[in-house]
């Protein structure tokens, strides 16, 4: 591939107008753009320009059977790009748009198969943050973007490690500083007789529940399917996924068994002359002594984990270890999003203790 140039630029409420104007000009072109959401940072191209959507799994690396996300500035936008939109999608919309909500529905024809992995559905979402609706508006066309890593290595949570991934290979990143939540949004397929997660995130089950009645969970992503032959029905979803390069292994169980544990295997593994990265918990850092050490935040704070959770991926990388330990996230209502992404970055490697 080609190295190109990428121009990276600050993005807030003074950029300049000639910054937007080059970023929607490089989209209408067929161009590539990275650029800040309330999740993570996407990706982006022309959704409707089947070239422009190709170049996004080139310089990705990613598989080309798994689709992308359409980016809307305006929910009635879904009516151009999909079919029998049930009543429930514009609930959703209504309820949680802009914001961190992805829905699957029937797509138009205009929606070309180069973006749905040749699906007959579109995955669609209008985002909160102020610089990807900016972006949607000023290029006049609707945003295909995934998240803006290699395919493979944690999403992006900066502009910095957006640059890691993709310097030389897209046109331009917009910084617009670190995201606000730090995980992708939740999926929901609206195709079938009831509404199903495919991913989890940021917008729970019970959220969704209370806006449109009976939800269920694609039984593929729940931990305890680990089963090959349950496919998930997001493409994306069986994809070994988030991975640090060090060895991840969680481990679960009550605190204090846990950090036991981690003391152990750490000591194990440094007499083996292994580099040894812990992901510990506010309340919990000060009781590991050996390994490199990384709080996630407090046990307490959910939505801290989530925000610091690919970062520290990342800077486990950076610290070139060669297995991490972490302790375990289930309890609290974001739990199962936050273990969906831990699990696949560790290949589902868990000590119960
Ligand atoms: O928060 C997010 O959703 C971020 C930001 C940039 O908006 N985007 C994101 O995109 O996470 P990506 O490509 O990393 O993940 C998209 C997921 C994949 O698992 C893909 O398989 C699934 O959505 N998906 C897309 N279209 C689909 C469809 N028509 N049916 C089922 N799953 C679909
Ligand atoms: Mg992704």
């Amino acid at each position: 591939m080609k190295k190109l140039k990428t121009h990276i630029y600050k993005v807030d409420e003074q950029t300049a107008d000639e910054v937007w104007q080059a970023a929607g000009d490089i989209l209408r072109k067929g161009g590539l753009v990275a650029f800040p959401t309330e999740t993570v940072y996407g990706l982006g191209a022309n959704a409707l320009d089947e070239k422009a959507s190709a170049k996004i799994y080139a310089a990705k690396g990613r598989p080309s059977d798994n689709p992308l996300i359409v980016h809307i500035a305006d929910a009635h936008m879904m009516d151009t790009l999909a079919r029998d939109i049930p009543d429930a999608a514009w609930k959703l919309a209504d309820r949680f748009w802009p914001g961190p909500l992805t829905m699957i529905l029937k797509k138009k024809a205009i929606v070309p198969d180069g973006t749905t992995g040749g699906l007959d559905t579109v995955a669609i979402r209008m985002p909160s943050h102020p610089a990807a609706l900016k972006l949607i508006q000023v290029s006049g066309v609707c945003i295909a973007a995934p998240s803006a890593n290699t395919s493979g290595r944690p999403s992006p949570t900066r502009a910095e490690h957006v640059m890691e991934d993709m310097d030389g290979k897209i046109d331009m990143i917009l910084d617009g500083g670190e995201v606000g939540i730090g995980i992708e949004s939740t999926i929901v397929d609206l195709t079938g007789d009831v509404p199903m997660i495919l991913r989890p995130g940021y917008i729970t089950k019970e959220m969704l529940s209370q806006a449109i009645g009976a939800v269920d969970t694609d039984p593929a992503i729940l931990d305890e399917n680990k089963d090959e032959n349950f496919r998930p029905k997001a493409p994306g979803m069986k994809y070994k996924h988030y991975a640090p390069k060090g060895d991840l292994t969680l481990v679960e169980g009550p605190e204090r068994k846990v950090v036991e544990k981690i003391r152990k295997l750490t000591a194990d593994r440094l007499a083996d002359g292994c580099r040894v990265g812990i992901i510990a918990t506010q309340e919990t850092q000060k009781d590991y002594d050996q390994g490199l050490v990384i709080s996630i935040g407090s046990r307490h704070d959910e939505g801290e984990i989530i925000h610091n959770l690919y970062h520290i991926l990342r800077e486990m990388d950076r610290l070139q270890v060669d297995v991490i330990y972490s302790e375990s996230f289930s309890e609290g209502a974001r739990g199962q999003a936050i273990m969906n992404r831990l699990l696949k970055a560790a290949g589902h490697q868990v000590i119960y203790v």
